[in-house]
């Protein structure tokens, strides 16, 4: 039986994809579901002591939301310069094959009721761009059928980035299940602005409001496991 799946991206790098899905991973495995996690590719990654590549994200969901599965189920592509995916496998060599990512995710959804997987960087972000193949993120996510959940900053800048993320989803008939705003303020009046203007601008809802150092994700559980197919 395959289970169902979801595609994390965000307006960006760094707006707390991974730190989202933690807490999503996590709340899953509390209520009993069998939630695991997948990233294709991860640039970034420093090594151990024994040089090792550390694969930071995956090794952080795994410990948030006590993930049994080993570490190397999670991830695929592992880098350690921190630059775009096409970049890091075009310096070390190792291009990303779309073949392997499908397996690989193929078997992380065989394995797991409901499987997250995190995007790398934004929804433009190039995996690939070599003689033989342009593949960007966008393109893995429509190859693979996963619907897509947006991370987004609640602070300045959000509306133009969630926006334009929102939109292009659309333009490449790629479904939108909703929006988590991270890093939110409870009364701040620009973040609840940026909250209500997004939703009016895109008719996409946010389905959870994250602080800084929440250890809990405030969404109702049906509703989370219904962003998933
Ligand atoms: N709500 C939060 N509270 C506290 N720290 C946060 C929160 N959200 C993100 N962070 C911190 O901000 C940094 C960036 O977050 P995170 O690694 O989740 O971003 P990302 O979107 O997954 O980045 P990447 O594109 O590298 O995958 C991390 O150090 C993370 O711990
Ligand atoms: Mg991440």
């Amino acid at each position: 039986m395959m289970g169902k799946a979801l595609f994390i991206t965000g307006t960006g790098t760094d707006v707390g994809k991974t730190y989202v899905t933690g807490l999503i991973v996590r709340k899953l495995r509390q209520a009993g579901l069998n939630g695991g996690y997948y990233k294709a590719a991860l640039s970034g990654a420093v090594p151990d002591a024994n040089g090792e590549l550390q694969p930071g994200d995956a090794l952080y969901v795994k410990h948030v939301a006590e993930i049994e599965e080993p570490i190397r189920n999670l991830v695929t592509y592992v880098y350690p310069e921190a630059v775009s995916p096409h970049l890091a496998a075009e310096i070390n060599h190792r291009p990303i094959d779309f073949k392997r990512v499908k397996k690989d995710f193929e078997r992380a959804k065989s394995r797991n009721d409901y499987l997250t997987m995190e995007g790398s960087g934004g929804i433009i972000c190039p995996l690939r761009w070599d003689n033989q193949q342009h593949m960007l993120l966008d393109d893995l996510v429509k190859r693979l059928h996963l619907g897509v959940l947006i991370v987004a900053d609640a602070g300045l800048g959000t509306i133009n980035g969630t926006v334009l993320t929102v939109e292009h989803l659309r333009a490449r008939e790629i479904p939108v299940r909703g929006i988590i705003f991270n890093k939110y303020i409870p009364g701040d009046i620009m973040q609840d602005d940026n909250a209500s203007m997004i939703e009016e601008m895109t008719g996409v809802k946010i389905l959870a409001y994250v602080k800084k150092g929440d250890t809990e994700l405030d969404i109702d559980i049906d509703m989370l496991k219904n962003l998933y197919a």
